[in-house]
């Protein structure tokens, strides 16, 4: 794989690329939406991401190509002007991580020339956005032998992705695609950024990915929607509780004070919030312990809060999951990431997985007419010099 990168480094920039770096995907196995609510998140890197091929430059141009959109060809622009251009399409991410580098005081004095491929497939949830993030963020840290860790590098790449590209995310994918570590997941308490790997040991199971090819149309508008309905929530239990957000809350805590959020749908938002963080938190504690079928169970119940209270799944994730369900090698399955549409994640007895993949393909595309893609996921290490 790399040397072909670096043949077509060779082919599109006509000199050798040097530096070899590497950012995975992520998936995440239970706590979903609950980043940006103070609460747990428990996902882990994957072992296909993006690859970045890259000479330093003597002047000030940054040229970036990616196999994945080659009718776009070569995107150029200098260090001293980094704008979010809507023709650089897919390079504005890279742009934005070297402006928020630069605005935080990192001496970048160079462009370079840098080639992208991606094996995480396009707007399926499974961060391919972060990935690349990522990728530029190791890319200056080595380029430039910058003194920074790897915790403000994901803050970096958050910001870019907040500020540059205007996607209002939570941190979690950042964070798992910089700090993933081989065959474990992160605990991560995103109000304190306190996290502990945890081994992710499923004796005779696998984690299968299903993608359901539905594209994350209202994705965007939808996510922030969501945040201000457990915004407001937050605010209306913040008029009698002494709390800084929705993770501080256990479910007793929430059943108790509940009337205090009027709107009903608001009050459904923070629910899935609360729930969703002692779910995550409990299922790691199952999952420490060796039982995994709770930690399945658990998931499932994950997913319900989604589709239900939370309402971010829609007919084809629903369908994905309901369909795992029924299959008698799954332990547990859920959607994972965003939502409305993209990715579900399930956890399948080995024995069962060829089957699994077959029944359940076969009635998903009975029942929505579109075709899944299954991966057996592996858990890999986070962003890196190769
Ligand atoms: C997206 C965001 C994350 C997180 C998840 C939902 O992946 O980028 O920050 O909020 O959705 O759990």
């Amino acid at each position: 794989m790399v040397n072909k990168l670096k043949e077509r480094f060779l082919e599109i920039f006509k000199v050798e690329g040097e530096r070899v770096f590497f950012a995975p995907g992520r998936v995440n196995l239970i706590g979903e939406h609950t980043d940006y609510n103070g609460g747990h998140v428990f996902p882990c890197a994957l072992d296909f991401g993006t690859y970045a091929i890259v000479k330093v430059r003597e002047d000030k141009i940054i040229r970036a190509y990616s196999d994945n959109f080659e009718k776009l060809g070569i995107l150029e622009f200098s260090i001293d002007n980094l704008v979010n251009e809507e023709a650089h399409d897919w390079a504005n991410y890279p742009k934005g991580v070297v402006k928020c580098f630069m605005d935080a005081g990192f001496k970048i004095d160079r462009g370079f020339d840098v080639l992208f491929f991606g094996n995480i497939p396009n707007g399926a949830g499974l961060s391919s956005s972060a990935s690349i993030e990522l990728a530029t963020s190791v890319i200056l840290k080595g380029l430039f032998s910058l003194d920074i860790d790897m915790v403000s590098m994901v803050k970096l790449s958050q910001k870019a992705e907040n500020q540059f590209i205007g996607v209002n995310c939570g941190i979690m994918d950042q964070f798992a695609i910089g700090m993933g570590k081989k065959d474990r997941a992160i605990l991560l308490d995103c109000n304190t950024l306190k996290f502990d790997y945890a081994p992710v040991v499923l004796e005779n199971a696998a984690i299968v990915i299903t993608n359901t090819n539905k594209r994350r149309g209202l994705a965007d508008s939808k996510y922030n929607e969501r945040r201000g309905e457990c915004e407001r929530a937050l605010a209306n239990l913040q008029t009698k509780l002494d709390i800084k957000s929705l993770g501080d809350l256990t479910e007793e805590d929430f059943e108790a004070n509940k009337d205090l959020i009027p709107n009903e749908i608001d009050r459904k938002r923070a629910k899935h919030a609360v729930y969703e963080n002692q779910r995550t938190i409990k299922a790691v504690e199952k999952l420490n312990s060796g039982d995994i079928e709770a930690f399945g169970k658990l998931m499932n119940a994950s997913h319900v809060s989604l589709r239900d209270d939370y309402e971010v799944t829609g007919i084809e994730l629903d369908t994905a999951v309901e369909e795992a369900w029924k299959h008698e090698g799954t332990i547990g399955a859920r959607m994972t990431g965003a939502g409305f549409g993209g990715c579900t994640v399930s956890i399948v007895k080995k024995d069962f997985v060829e089957d699994f993949i077959e029944k359940v393909g076969e009635t998903y595309k009975e029942k929505t007419g579109l075709t899944a893609d299954f991966y057996i996921a592996n858990i890999g290490d986070g962003a890196r010099e190769l």
